[in-house]
């Protein structure tokens, strides 16, 4: 059996995809669902379990598509990754809107969380493996001009819940998902965790780990970081010993970590616009690149025994979430098969480094 589950299990380690539930219906397309099927052990919802999605209308869950999927995947042996509690995006628009014009106030926003992962969590108790339950709370480097904080500079979107109720909703969110679900794994999950600062993106690492360790020493019931692994071919390009080093030092203050997103995206030729440099464009050494970029994090994974899982986000380009979000340049082509599901270099990696050792 080379399926990715079979090799990844050599290492104890489980191997992930988010799934697009449209894909995955039985009216969708069935070679997607056979390779989710196929490939995977663990599993993770790309939008059906957020709070948009379960309670469009105010008081009203509406659970059928998150149910089907969690039954699925316990039907098929995959350990469910919970995504996710409390985020600033995907908000339901009653709750977003009445923040924004302060109809809801701070009391209200607070009861309103609260009762909303006490909820969701009671719902799928026992069924979730890790659940995300702050996701993306800190800002990148480039959003405030002095430092990296909790929330963001004022008035970007990351200050919602911040700003609302302070910034120890966090503890809170922990808490209370802790005590609606006793077994699961509690997880804080964010991008550009992959390495510890390195004056760019990475610098935001610093700034979780910080907060984690606080978390931590508070008695705050925390269990893991997720690592997302949004990478790119442009930017990144991290080594092993640093993407080793970012897990080591989360682990070696009694956290799991977890790939929980990955995907290595590259700049797609564009015709119409010049400034494009042809040569990143280039299909062979575009995936050449990505290859590298998956191996970096899978290799980083491997050489720690608190790496539980390594999960990437989608696994075909044909359904794949970033051309929908980086249109201008355009970029694409992030995940292990292509939009034909034909295995791609970074696949071929991907196996190999698991066959490995
Ligand atoms: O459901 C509507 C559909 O009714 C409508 O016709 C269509 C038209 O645009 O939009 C559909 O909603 C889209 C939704 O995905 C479901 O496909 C939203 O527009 C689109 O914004 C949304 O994008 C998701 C994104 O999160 C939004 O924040 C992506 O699929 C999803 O992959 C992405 O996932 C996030 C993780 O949750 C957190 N980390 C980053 C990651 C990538 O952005």
């Amino acid at each position: 059996d080379q399926s990715l589950k079979a090799l990844a299990a050599r290492h104890n380690l489980y191997i992930g995809t988010a799934v697009d539930l449209n894909a995955y219906a039985d009216a969708g397309d069935p070679q997607y669902k056979t390779m989710v099927n196929q490939q995977f052990n663990t599993v993770t919802a790309e939008n059906a379990m957020k709070w948009e999605s379960l309670e469009p209308t105010r008081g009203v869950y509406n659970w059928g598509p998150a149910d089907a999927f969690v039954n699925e995947a316990i039907r098929n042996r995959q350990l469910v990754r919970g995504h996710v509690l409390t985020w600033h995006s995907q908000l339901p628009g009653w709750l977003s809107a009445g923040i924004d014009d302060g109809s809801i106030g701070r009391d209200e926003a607070r009861a309103l969380l609260r009762q909303h992962i006490t909820t969701v969590v009671s719902h799928f108790r026992g069924k979730i493996w890790q659940w995300d339950v702050v996701n993306e709370a800190v800002s990148d480097p480039w959003e405030t001009p002095s430092a990296i904080h909790l929330g963001g500079n004022t008035g970007s979107f990351k200050q919602k819940w911040a700003d609302t109720l302070g910034p120890d909703y966090v503890a809170d969110a922990f808490r209370w998902a802790r005590a609606a679900d006793p077994k699961a794994l509690l997880f804080y999950n964010d991008y550009n965790l992959e390495a510890f600062g390195d004056g760019g993106p990475g610098d935001k690492t610093q700034f979780v780990y910080d907060m984690v360790k606080r978390l931590r020493a508070q008695g705050v019931p925390i269990d893991g970081v997720g690592s997302q692994g949004h990478l790119g071919t442009r930017y990144g390009n991290y080594d092993v010993f640093q993407a080793s080093e970012a897990l080591e030092r989360f682990t070696d203050l009694g956290l799991a970590v977890a790939f929980t997103e990955v995907d290595v995206r590259s700049l797609m030729k564009n015709a119409d616009d010049p400034t494009v440099d042809a040569n990143s464009a280039d299909e062979a050494s575009r995936d050449q690149a990505a290859a590298y970029n998956h191996w970096v994090l899978l290799q980083a994974c491997l050489m720690n025994r608190h790496c539980l899982s390594f999960t990437v986000w989608g696994f075909t380009d044909k359904y794949s979430w970033i051309p929908n979000w980086f249109k201008n340049p355009p970029e694409g082509a992030g995940c292990l098969w292509d939009a034909n599901y034909q295995p791609k270099k970074s696949l071929r990696t991907v196996q190999g480094t698991l066959l490995a050792s």
